[in-house]
Parts: structure tokens; C-alpha cells; sequence
């Protein structure tokens, strides 16, 4: 059965040679899209196995075997063709073309518009070189490209007779009902004679990756609307799933794990003729999750260009919103803001190359982002709004589909809430405003926390970070679901010597090596292991924790978990400046009356309030407490 070309070439452009073959060898990164491994096709102790993105193909050079995709699937997998085909079309979510009549029509008709827009593209660039075109070619030099950059991306001119193109077409024996579909003549519905669409335009043709015209987006010479006009969609031209530039990006993007996504045309060629050649744009709308699948396979962490204003800000938050699903280990996105009144075009002219990387040098993550975007500028002065802001960024964390992306966002931002909620130091103890201190001024509704000192803390200091350690062990006890989960984590809390760290040694073991046990095995067998005292006297001690029970939901538990490790971690790393957090979480652990103890911030808030406040002086004498010093942080 033959499959049409087309159907083939989407098939091997969508799905990645690289993550196809990575399953079955071990392949490491060798930069400019490459990567080696051993030979899954013959017996080898040296990688002499390659992989290329940007060819599609394997080699081995050890035994010689080489293909494309299908091939390796073929191969590896002992299939046909046509089951190879079959199979990468089902993971790729394409429909497999079956041989029909009409799909053969299809395919045929494609190839026929990919001829005409093609033939259209040809002429609109001869134009741009004929007196028909001078205003449009004098329109970009005043816009300062260069004869090559023109060349380069194709540009043209759509006389503004309105039957230019048409006449050209016809003579070239395109039939006009292709000419319709393919978006370049526009047939009005009263019965007049069909016209040119673009008329009077600089065209810039919309290129697949072999650098055939598949659209176009035409800008108005002068004044005038729309500016920018574009190829309605057909057969070949899906908007969504196109990012302007990226035949010419794709290289550079894959070697240099960089690309850039602009707004417009404008952008992309400028940025090319200054150097930066890895720039795209989609095509005037918000970036789809196509292009934003698209994006990730050129680079880890595109970079987004937004103006700084608020339809800046709002087109950012559109697409960390489209993203936020989708994230996966090692795959993100990066937010540059351009300066007022600028963009990519604009900048790169006033300030060269330089100028623009200058300004991308302080792009933010998207965790910051998203961040920012929960708070706003919402006013963090009671714990009822505490509380709610802190929901609202769990709803946002809890749309990432990926479990360990959503894991590591969680615990990133348990750490964020514990440095803003912090109590702002005095100026005589500034310098230790951790990693987002310089974000502070942002946050007008932030109140100063005012810490709490006295000999009650001091007590408090010693208990609650022994409670501490006691609710992380019954909790992964109670949950041992969690152990592998965050077992790197819990591995990194130093635990005082004793029975505590004793039985934190058995859990780990015990998970390792019996990873299916639920919590009732998982106690029987710490039982069996002599830690049954000391099981008993952890859950007295800690019931009152609803986040810790074998009842509470695994969400909270670890919601509770991963809250008392960022307290804990917190304590041991930061000194002053902890003592009210401490002491507010001490306190809701010794309260077991209150409702709701799963939720340790808000009870923290609580009680917090609660506790009486106290002068700077008891604050540094906090500082000297004996067991708070640095001898502490070896335990
Ligand atoms: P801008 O209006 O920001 O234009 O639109 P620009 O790229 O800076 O254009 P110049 O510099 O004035 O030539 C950004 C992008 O939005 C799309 C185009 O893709 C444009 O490049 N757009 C804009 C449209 O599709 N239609 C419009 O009417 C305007
Ligand atoms: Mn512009």
C-alpha cells in the first residue's frame, strides 16, 4: 500500500528521530541535534551509533546500518513498512491516510496548490525587482534590509492592479478554481469576476521547512487596515501550526538549544540580517499548543519576546497558560520583555545585535511568571488572603500534567511562600533576604510580620524541629507512596542521631527494597524491625496532623510533607528570621483542637497571631540561644 509523500514527510517531521530511537539506547546529547549510543543492531562496548534531528536519520558506523525513522522502527521492532507506518502515526496522532480515491485526489490536490502558491511566490519576488514593484522594494529599504536578507526570506510585491497575479496564473495554465482554494484569488459571492487578495503588499511568503511557499502575509505599503494581511487557512496552511522563520531557524535553534519567538515577520527578518538567526513568529495569534510542540523540539526553553506593556503582559499570560499543561522534565519556556515602545525590529536597529541580547539577558523563567501572575497585586495582609493566594497557586501547579514537573513547581513554590511570608528583618539584620529579596518592593500588600521572641520561643525552637522530623517519618510511614517520591529530598534532611534517624534508614531500605508494600505492611514490617515503641509514640505524638493519618488524602499528605521539609530546611539554613515561622508551627502543632490541621499555613498564621510580640532586642538574643548556633546545623 502506498502512502501519499506528503502524509509521510508530516509523519517523519512530526515525531522525533531522537525520541523514537532513545527508547530503546541510551543516547547522549552531542550537540547540533546529533547524539551516539551503542548500537542496538549489533554488539558493541563503544557508542559507535549516531543519531541526527536536523537529517531524520541513524547511522551506525560500526556495522553500517542507516535509516529514517520508519526504518528504525522497522528494524528495532521486526515490523513492515506499513506497520511501522501505522504504529508512528498512532503516537503521532495522525490519521493514516487510507487509499482511497478521494485521499489519492487529496494528496494530488495538495501538490497542486503547493504549485500555485509556489508560482505565485515566484512572481510576487519578480515583481518586487520590476517598476511595477519599486514602491514596495523602496518600502524595505526604508525599513534598512539588505538586497541578500530580501533574497533570503523571499520577500515580494503584490501589485495593486487586482489582476496581476490573476493574469499571470492564467497564463501559466493554473486553474482558477486551485488559484480560489489556495487563498491567492478571492471570488466574490455576487458573480463578479474573481480578483487578486493581495494587492499593493510587500509579501512575505510563509515558508514550510524545505523553504517551499505553502502562504503569505502581505503588509500595506502606507496607512492602512488591516496591516498585515494573511493567507486565509487551506489544505497546505493550518495558522496554528506554522511558526514564520523556522526553515531558516531550525538549524541554529537545534545547535544552539536557543530559539526566540517574536511577534511578527518585521521581527524575525530584522533580528536574521543583525546575526540572530534563530528567531520565529506565529502569525498574529496567541502561540498553540502545536507551536508551542513545535518550539520544544528545536530547543528546551524558548525564549518569549513580549513588549512590556499590558497587552504584553496579557499575551505572556496567554501563553504560560497554554504551556502550563504541558510541561515536561527539562522542557520550559523563558520570558524577555522589551523595553517601552520597542520591539525585536525596532531594538535590534537602535541597538544592534548586542542591544537585543542585552535585553534578553534578563528574561525570567516561567515560574516567575506564573508567580507573579497568582499574586498580582493582591494584598497579602490577613491569612484569609494568604490562604488564598497560596490555593490559587496550588490550582495553578495542579494543571501541570507531568508528576515530576508538578512535584518540583510544588516545592518551589512551598519555598517561595515561606520567603515572602517570612517576617521582614529589621535594617540591622539585612543581608539575609535570600534569592528573592530583590522582588519585595513588587509586593505593596505585603505586611511586615513582626517576630516573636521571648523564652517561649526558645522552646519552641528545640521542639518543633524534633516534631519536625517526627511528622515527616509517620507521614511517609503512613503514605509510602511518597518515599520514592520524594526520597531524594527526605535523604537530604540531616536527621539528629538516634531513633529517629534509625528509623528513617529502615524506611528508606524498607521502601527500595519492597516498593509495593502499603502502609499496613510497611508498619508490620517496621514493627518486626524493633521499631514498634517508637512507631507508637510518633503517632501519639503527631495524630492531631491530619496531613500525617492514613486516612488523609495523598495530596495533603504530601502537601503537609513537603511543607514541614521547606520549614525545616529553612530552619536549618536560615537562623533569625525563622523563629516566628517556628514558633507559629509549633504552636498549631500543639493544638489539636483546631479544624482543619492539615493546613499548616493557615494554622501558622494563626497562630502566629496569637503569640505575643516582642522587641528587636529578644530577636538577636534569639541568636545566641544555646543549640541555635551553627553547631545545629550538623545534626
Ligand atoms: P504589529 O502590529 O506589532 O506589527 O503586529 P509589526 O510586526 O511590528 O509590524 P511593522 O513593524 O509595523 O511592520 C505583529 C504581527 O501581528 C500580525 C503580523 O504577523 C505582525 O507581524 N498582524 C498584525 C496581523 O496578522 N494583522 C494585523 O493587522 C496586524
Ligand atoms: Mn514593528
Amino acid at each position: 500500500m502506498a502512502f501519499p509523500p506528503r502524509f509521510l514527510e508530516e509523519l517523519r517531521g512530526r515525531v522525533s528521530i531522537t525520541d523514537i530511537v532513545g527508547r530503546r539506547v541510551r543516547l547522549i546529547r552531542k550537540g547540533r541535534g546529533e547524539a551516539t549510543g551503542l548500537c542496538p543492531f549489533h554488539n558493541e562496548k563503544t557508542p559507535s551509533f549516531t543519531v541526527s534531528e536536523d537529517k531524520g536519520f541513524f547511522h551506525c558506523f560500526g556495522c553500517g546500518v542507516h535509516g529514517d525513522v520508519i526504518g528504525f522502527v522497522m528494524r528495532s521492532e521486526g515490523l513492515e513498512f506499513p506497520q511501522a507506518v501505522e504504529k508512528l502515526a498512532g503516537e503521532a496522532g495522525m490519521q493514516v491516510p487510507r487509499e482511497t480515491p478521494e485521499e489519492r485526489e487529496r494528496a494530488e490536490r495538495q501538490a497542486t496548490l503547493g504549485g500555485a502558491v509556489e508560482f505565485a511566490a515566484k512572481f510576487y519576488e519578480q515583481q518586487l525587482r520590476a517598476s511595477a514593484g519599486r514602491a514596495g522594494l523602496e518600502y524595505l529599504k526604508r525599513r534598512e534590509l539588505s538586497d541578500d536578507t530580501m533574497r533570503r526570506f523571499r520577500l515580494g510585491h503584490a501589485p495593486d492592479t487586482g489582476h496581476a497575479l490573476k493574469a499571470a496564473l492564467e497564463k501559466a495554465g493554473i486553474p482558477e478554481a486551485i488559484s480560489i482554494e489556495a487563498g491567492l484569488l478571492i471570488k466574490p459571492e455576487d458573480g463578479r469576476p474573481c480578483f487578486d487578495r493581495f494587492r499593493g503588499r510587500v509579501m512575505f511568503p510563509i515558508l514550510d521547512r524545505k523553504g517551499q511557499a505553502i502562504a503569505f502575509g502581505g503588509r500595506i505599503l502606507d496607512q492602512g487596515e488591516p496591516k498585515y494581511l494573511n493567507s486565509p487557512e487551506t489544505p497546505l496552511f493550518h495558522k496554528g501550526r506554522v511558526l514564520y522563520g523556522l526553515n531558516h531557524a531550525q538549524k541554529t535553534a537545534r545547535e544552539t538549544n536557543e530559539i526566540i519567538v517574536v511577534e511578527g515577520y518585521m521581527d524575525v527578518i530584522a533580528l536574521a540580517q543583525a546575526g540572530i538567526s534563530n528567531a520565529v513568529a506565529p502569525l498574529g495569534t496567541a502561540l498553540t499548543e502545536d507551536q508551542l510542540a513545535l518550539l520544544w523540539r528545536m530547543a528546551q526553553e524558548p525564549i518569549l519576546c513580549f513588549d512590556g506593556d499590558n497587552a504584553g503582559q496579557r499575551a505572556a499570560a496567554r501563553a504560560a497558560d497554554r504551556a502550563i499543561p504541558l510541561l515536561k522534565p527539562g522542557l520550559s519556556l523563558r520570558f524577555a520583555w522589551m523595553p517601552a515602545g520597542e520591539d525585536p525590529d525596532s531594538l535590534v536597529r537602535a541597538k544592534g545585535a548586542t542591544g537585543f541580547r542585552d535585553e534578553l539577558a534578563r528574561m525570567e523563567p516561567l515560574v516567575d511568571v506564573l508567580w507573579q501572575q497568582v499574586l498580582a497585586d493582591r494584598p497579602l495582609d490577613t491569612p484569609e488572603r494568604r490562604a488564598g493566594f497560596r490555593r490559587d497557586l496550588a490550582e495553578a501547579v495542579a494543571r501541570i500534567a507531568d508528576k515530576s514537573v508538578a512535584d518540583a513547581y510544588r516545592q518551589e513554590t512551598y519555598r517561595r511562600l515561606d520567603e515572602l511570608f517570612r517576617p521582614q528583618p529589621k535594617p540591622a539584620f539585612q543581608g539575609n533576604q535570600g534569592q528573592f529579596g530583590g522582588q519585595k518592593s513588587k509586593f505593596p500588600g505585603r505586611q511586615a510580620l513582626v517576630p516573636v521572641g521571648g523564652e517561649a520561643a526558645r522552646r519552641g525552637l528545640a521542639n518543633v524541629q524534633r516534631n519536625a522530623y517526627e511528622l515527616i517519618l509517620i507521614t511517609l510511614v503512613n503514605h509510602p507512596d511518597l518515599i520514592s517520591r520524594h526520597c531524594e529530598m527526605v535523604g537530604e534532611v540531616a536527621f539528629p542521631r538516634g531513633d529517629l534517624d534509625s528509623l528513617k534508614g529502615a524506611i528508606i531500605d524498607l521502601a527500595a527494597g519492597q516498593p509495593h508494600l502499603d502502609s499496613k505492611g510497611f508498619r508490620n514490617h517496621l514493627n518486626d524491625l524493633g521499631f514498634a515503641g517508637t512507631l507508637e509514640a510518633l503517632v501519639a505524638r503527631t495524630g492531631h496532623m491530619r496531613f500525617t493519618l492514613p486516612s488523609a488524602e495523598l495530596n495533603s499528605a504530601e502537601e503537609g510533607l513537603l511543607h514541614v521539609i521547606g520549614v525545616l530546611r529553612e530552619r536549618l539554613s536560615v537562623k533569625p528570621e525563622l523563629t516566628a515561622t517556628a514558633q507559629a508551627l509549633e504552636a498549631a502543632m500543639a493544638n489539636p483542637a483546631s479544624p482543619g490541621s492539615e493546613n499548616v499555613a493557615l494554622l501558622r498564621f494563626e497562630a502566629q497571631r496569637q503569640v505575643s510580640m516582642e522587641g528587636e532586642s529578644q530577636r538577636r538574643d534569639l541568636d545566641r540561644v544555646p543549640g541555635w548556633g551553627s553547631e545545629d546545623k550538623t545534626i
